[in-house]
């Protein structure tokens, strides 16, 4: 029986409400970090994703003010004196997630990944987005020990980023290479048991938080997405996995994000073609982990988001979607109301 996420329960919203950029009132950092945060959204998700709330389009305006919901500016985000750590922080939604939890006033962000050279290049933006310290732990998700080594090296943590993927070459199941297909599912699967197995035991009592970045096509229609049968059956999996981290772990908060759709290698990986697609801009999946991981999010214990839902609606839905599987992974098909 093949799982997917529900979302036939969930009010449809389809067509694109175009809301301005909402306004917090805080001040535009001078710094250039704070520049390139204006986020353009222009991706619509449309059919045959639908939207529990309207989707944020917020218009690029060079030199106008960042006043956002999920700004890392905003004092209700802050992280400060928190430890932040990374995985997969060496390149795309991860880098600028470590950025985004930087301007956000995090003491320590500890970077993971296979390449050196990329986290070092990370590390090295930190001081432009905030004043945390930061830490570079070559780690490989898919082998034990070495993710031990960085959850000792790192201590105590308060909020943990699994922003790291294998997607496999694309090919049909008949003829994909084993171990090609069997490595999205090791990084993907055994790569978030292993993290989660490294990390939890130094996780903060009462304030840790884990974010893992799943992805919208695992929503898609199988035959909109040719060839990607390991990778969007890993990460819906993958989805489950933290599901019950969110269940077996009740001190500690656990939710997912779809982060839209942003070139990076993985896209590039998935056949995905920038020209082609509603793109969205990386700090867009980075501001709203940064919200995920604050008080307002709460409630999305155990959940999934897109990162282009309006929070501020979210927020207003938080007893509608408490009260039953919203945004939880399941079966299609089942009837209104239907249970066990
Ligand atoms: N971009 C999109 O449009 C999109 C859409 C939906 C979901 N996502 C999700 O977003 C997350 C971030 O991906 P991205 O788009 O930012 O792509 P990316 O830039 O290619 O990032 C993937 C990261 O995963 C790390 N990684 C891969 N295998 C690893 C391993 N065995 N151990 C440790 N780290 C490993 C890579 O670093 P090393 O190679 O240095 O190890 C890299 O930094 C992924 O979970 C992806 O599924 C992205």
């Amino acid at each position: 029986m093949a799982l997917t996420m529900v979302a036939h329960t969930i009010p449809s919203a389809l067509q694109e409400v175009s809301a301005p950029i909402t306004t917090n009132g805080e001040p535009l950092l001078n710094r250039p970090y704070a520049m390139a945060m204006i986020t353009s959204r222009t991706s619509a998700l449309s059919p045959p994703c639908r939207s529990l709330v309207r989707k944020v389009e917020k218009q690029e305006v060079p030199n106008v003010e960042y006043k956002c919901s999920i700004s890392p500016l905003r004092p209700e985000l802050s992280v400060a004196g928190k430890t932040i750590v990374v995985i997969g922080g060496g390149s795309g939604i991860g880098r600028e997630t470590a950025l985004a939890f930087a301007t956000a006033g995090a003491a320590h962000v500890a970077l993971l990944g296979r390449t050196e050279a990329t986290l070092k290049e990370t590390a090295a933006l930190i001081p432009s987005a905030g004043k945390a310290s930061s830490s570079v732990h070559v780690s490989d998700l898919t082998q034990a020990a070495s993710l031990k080594t960085a959850a000792a090296a790192v201590g105590e943590w308060h909020v943990l980023v699994l922003a790291s993927a294998y997607c496999s070459n694309r090919a049909p199941v008949a003829s994909s290479e084993v171990d090609d297909w069997w490595k999205g599912f090791e990084t993907n699967i055994k790569g978030t048991l292993l993290a989660a197995q490294a990390f939890l035991p130094t996780a903060h009592p009462s304030q840790a938080a884990i974010l893992g970045v799943t992805t919208d096509v695992s929503l898609m229609p199988t035959t909109y997405l040719p060839g990607l049968s390991s990778y969007v059956a890993s990460k819906l999996a993958q989805a489950k996995v933290y599901e019950f981290l969110a269940a077996e772990n009740p001190n500690i908060f656990v939710a997912t994000i779809y982060p839209g759709m942003v070139e990076t290698d993985n896209f590039r990986r998935t056949g995905g073609k920038a020209e082609k697609l509603p793109m969205d801009t990386v700090q867009l999946p980075a501001h709203f982990i940064v919200w995920m991981a604050s008080p307002e999010a709460t409630f999305l214990r155990g959940r999934c988001a897109w990162a282009n839902w309006d929070v501020d609606e979210l927020k207003a839905k938080k007893d509608k979607i408490l009260e039953g599987l919203f945004m939880t992974a399941g079966f299609k098909g089942l009837p209104e109301g239907a249970h066990l």
